[in-house]
């Protein structure tokens, strides 16, 4: 069964109209946008907080999948939650390996829907555990901080690695995602796209979400 999904990231939108842009993605067909948290200390850059995510409730039913790249996603994963977040992402390299459980436990008992990524350099066999215990996993292509990056080709094994252990689980990729790379990481068996820039971008973006969902690529 096919069940890919373009995901929006809205850190390529215009947020001097961000309720019409969500709207636009709305009208696209598009199910759920992602929300870059970045707190200059994880990430070398500064984007939103709570507040813009509360917004962006009010604006849209869209699914909100937030993406925390902070050094201390769990003192703020609450609030986000509580802003509206349906999906919530923490980074591994964030939590680190001690405690792990505790830490996505305590990610649960938010009420939001959890997920762990991984920076480009991230040994996900180490992670093994952690992962089967989240909803879904995300696979950063870029180093996280920027929109409109290359995509890194070395993280393609990992995606299929994660396939082969997690058949059942929703394999996001990050980073750099747009009309030529998404071939190669669905038929590595990822399944949620995060597409920044090449969507904002496109002449097309309908037109483009339903090719991405399609999975037919010829
Ligand atoms: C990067 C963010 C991405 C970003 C992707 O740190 O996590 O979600 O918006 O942008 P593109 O698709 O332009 O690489
Ligand atoms: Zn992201």
């Amino acid at each position: 069964m096919n069940d890919v999904l373009l995901l929006p990231s809205l850190l390529s939108c215009d947020f001097s109209r961000l309720a019409e842009e969500l709207a636009g993605c709305k009208a696209a067909g598009v199910q759920v946008v992602h929300v870059d948290v970045m707190d200059g200390h994880f990430v070398p850059n500064l984007t939103l907080g709570p507040l813009l995510v509360a917004a962006m409730r009010r604006a849209t039913d869209l699914v909100l999948d937030v993406h925390l790249m902070m050094t201390q996603p769990l003192d703020y994963a609450q609030a986000f939650r509580d802003a509206g977040a349906d999906a919530i992402t923490v980074h591994a390299e964030a939590l680190g390996p001690r405690g792990i459980t505790e830490k996505l436990d305590q990610l649960r008992a938010t009420g939001a829907r959890t997920g762990l990524a991984f920076n480009p350099d991230t040994d996900v066999e180490m992670w093994v555990e952690a992962i089967a215990q989240v909803d879904q996993v995300m696979l950063m292509t870029v180093y996280p901080g920027f929109g409109g990056q290359a995509f890194i080709p070395a993280v393609r094994p990992r995606i299929r690695f994660l396939r082969g252990r997690f058949p059942e689980l929703p394999i996001q990729v990050d980073g750099g995602i747009d009309r030529r790379t998404i071939p190669m990481v669905v038929e590595d068996g990822a399944n949620r796209l995060v597409c920044g820039s090449a969507y904002f971008n496109d002449a097309d973006p309908a037109g483009l979400r339903a090719w991405a969902e399609s999975g037919q690529y010829v």
